[in-house]
């Protein structure tokens, strides 16, 4: 009886210290909060594999986290369609709307600006992810901030991959043994920064270990699936099996590139390496199979924990405090992963 009622007390004491650590109020001793908390997030696109992902996870980590901190944090997902003109609308609904904090993945990384503008007047934080504003835009106001992976990380790790394999066995991924690795590229959206850093430092990775490249092609496949098989499937009529490796900006164009080389039936120890990034189900499971040579993990779940954690944090206490390691006060930055085969064990 005793400690029963030990626990009990134990417990509301717990509850009531959270409620003061977290600024929600209580409505009569009751748990839920007589304030809720409403995010509003807004994604570029929604047919985006990786995006698909992120969206998944927001909605699912808040819910934990209303659980953990008897708080009841509502994200209202929204998708742009691709259209700059959809985006600010929506944002101008959630201000309307009174949302305590904004979410963006911008469709037109250059246009922040104006969503700053808009969220400063209105005093709603705002957090950019996925998609990175120009720095000139970051520090325009201070309740902005951005929450994404380290592009040029994701390129260097890409590159290791390569280098891994062939320090390995030389002629796994020199199959033609000239001397030379033939590689073809398929790009991301080409305004896009983790396109344009992924592709110049998974390459740089590659050189400065000493192994020769040699470009067939490089073209963009705008992070799609489809068009990635589609400019695959035309490399493999050009160049067949001198093609050594296939370097993709992401996953989903790694995922076209694979299909095509099974649809040119090309035998398994003939085709190239391919490396893709982000560690979507999808290419786990290629991996696994042996289709694919690895992947870099941009860690979507710990970017939407990043990102309802951040936007509870200012809402809550007026900063972001329980991020570790926040750069220039605007940055949250999360690690990328090598990932292949080697991880299955
Ligand atoms: C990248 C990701 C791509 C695509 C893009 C959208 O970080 O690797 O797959 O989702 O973001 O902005
Ligand atoms: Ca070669």
């Amino acid at each position: 009886m005793g400690r029963w009622y030990n626990k009990i007390l134990l417990g509301i004491s717990i509850i009531s210290m959270t409620g003061v650590f977290t600024s929600c109020e209580f409505k009569n001793q009751s748990i839920k909060p007589t304030k809720d908390m409403k995010i509003g997030v807004t994604f570029y696109k929604q047919d985006d594999m990786f995006i698909s992902n992120v969206a998944k996870s927001v909605e699912e980590y808040a819910k934990t986290k209303s659980f953990d901190e008897n708080c009841e944090i509502n994200v209202n997902v929204l998708y742009a369609n691709g259209s700059s003109l959809e985006q600010s609308n929506q944002v101008d609904k959630f201000i309307k709307q009174g949302y305590d904090a904004i979410c963006v993945n911008m469709v037109d990384r250059t246009e922040a600006a104006v969503i700053v503008e808009k969220c400063r007047k209105a005093d709603i934080p705002l957090i950019f992810f996925n998609r990175e504003p120009v720095e000139e835009d970051m520090y325009l106001w201070n309740k902005s901030y951005y929450v994404g992976g380290l592009a040029k990380q994701s390129g260097e790790i890409q590159g290791e991959i390569i280098v891994d394999a062939y320090k390995k066995d030389k002629s796994y991924v020199d199959k033609n043994g000239d001397g030379k690795v033939q590689y073809v590229m398929l790009e991301g959206e080409q305004e896009h920064q983790d396109t344009l850093l992924r592709t110049e430092y998974c390459i740089k990775t590659v050189n400065e270990s000493g192994i020769e490249l040699q470009k067939l092609a490089d073209e963009t496949a705008n992070w799609q699936s489809s068009q990635g098989n589609s400019k695959m499937a035309k490399w493999i009529n050009e160049y067949g099996t001198d093609i050594e490796v296939v370097f993709c900006n992401n996953d989903a164009m790694a995922l076209g590139a694979i299909a095509a080389l099974k649809d040119a039936k090309i035998e398994k120890n003939k085709r190239p390496l391919v490396v893709g990034i982000d560690g979507i189900p999808e290419a786990i499971k290629e991996i696994e199979e042996g289709n694919m040579e690895g992947t870099v993990i941009n860690n979507y779940v710990k970017q939407a924990q990043a990102i309802i954690d951040s936007a509870y944090d200012i809402i809550t206490r007026g900063s972001i405090t329980s991020i570790y390691g926040l750069r220039s006060g605007k940055y949250i930055d999360i690690p990328h992963e090598k990932f292949t085969k080697e991880n299955l064990k």
